[in-house]
């Protein structure tokens, strides 16, 4: 275990495309690991998380990570620190890049990640962008092999929008020798360079796909998976996008043509009655609850990776 807490000594994270397979790995073992209660490594350091979007799951399981590691939490909410009065975010960066140690941060402009990054001097953990939310992978591909093992014939399935969630995902199942289709309207595919990226990572290995057709998107897959239909920022869009979705909800109906063992995913919060039916949430095949707990187990396993244990 000892290698495993600090694989990722002094690394910025803002995308999955910061680290290896071999990495990727030893992160998921790691958060296994210490969701058993194998080892309790302590990381007397200070997080600081700056987020620009609401946040639930994010914003309290990296707070209670860094409790369970004894360390401390600042939260600069921009309406308590000077950034919603229009300070540079470069200023901000150089300033507390000198207080605290690591920061996680939710923004819109992957961008302005990679900016704090380079000025701040300091680890920067993306909490979720336009373009990505990294550390819902890592939860989600645990979660996965959670469910499967250690499989090398997986498929999961993405329904929905080719947004932030679709495209960690992409990258995360193709470190982890995951198959991934993602189905998406026409109109709302994932990007182009971020698909090449994850086909690039999967190699010969593993298929990563994108179709419009959810019926034979969800044909056999192992997890079946989905996001809001309008993403934060976009609920003006929500009325008009409802008919374009409908045929990619996640229901019983296609969760009968997947696999007799699949499992039902959502990074939440989720509507219910939109992206996914009640059913589909509540049933038998769901592990959501436990997807969103390991968020924690995740961003634990990645906070010590990059402070190193104390
Ligand atoms: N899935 C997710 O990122 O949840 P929050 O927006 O509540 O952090």
């Amino acid at each position: 275990m000892d290698g495993l807490l600090s694989a990722l000594k002094g690394r910025s994270l803002l995308s999955l495309l910061d680290i290896s397979a071999e990495e990727f790995q030893a992160l998921l073992g790691l958060a296994s690991m210490l969701k058993a209660g194998t080892g309790s490594p302590r990381c007397i350091k200070v997080l600081g998380l700056l987020f620009q979007k609401a946040s639930t799951r994010t914003r309290v399981s990296f707070t209670v990570a860094m409790y369970q590691l004894e360390g401390q939490v600042i939260d600069l909410n921009p309406n308590v620190t000077q950034v919603s009065r229009g300070e540079p975010l470069g200023d901000t960066a150089r300033v507390l890049g000198r207080y605290v140690d690591i920061m996680a941060i939710r923004t819109f402009d992957q961008g302005d990640l990679e900016q704090f990054r380079d000025l701040s001097g300091i680890p920067v953990i993306n909490a979720l962008s336009d373009l990505y939310h990294p550390c819902q992978a890592i939860a989600d591909v645990l979660t996965v092999r959670e469910s499967f093992g250690d499989r090398s014939d997986l498929t999961l399935t993405y329904l929905g929008d080719g947004n932030n969630v679709a495209h960690s995902l992409m990258l995360g199942c193709a470190l982890a020798g995951i198959n991934v289709r993602v189905a998406v309207p026409e109109g709302y595919e994932p990007d182009k360079t971020v698909l090449e990226q994850a086909q690039a990572i999967a190699g010969d290995a593993t298929e990563v796909t994108v179709t419009h057709d959810p019926v034979a998107a969800v044909s056999g897959a192992h997890a079946l998976y989905t996001d809001v239909w309008a993403s934060m920022g976009q609920e003006d869009l929500a009325d008009e996008r409802e008919p374009i979705f409908q045929p990619y909800q996640l229901n019983d109906e296609l969760l009968a043509k997947a696999d007799a063992e699949a499992i039902v995913l959502h990074c939440l919060p989720a509507y219910r009655g939109k992206e996914i039916t009640n059913e589909a949430m509540e049933g038998g095949r769901s592990r959501i609850w436990d997807q969103a707990e390991n968020r924690l187990h995740g961003q634990k396993a990645l906070l010590v990776s990059i402070l190193g244990a104390d």
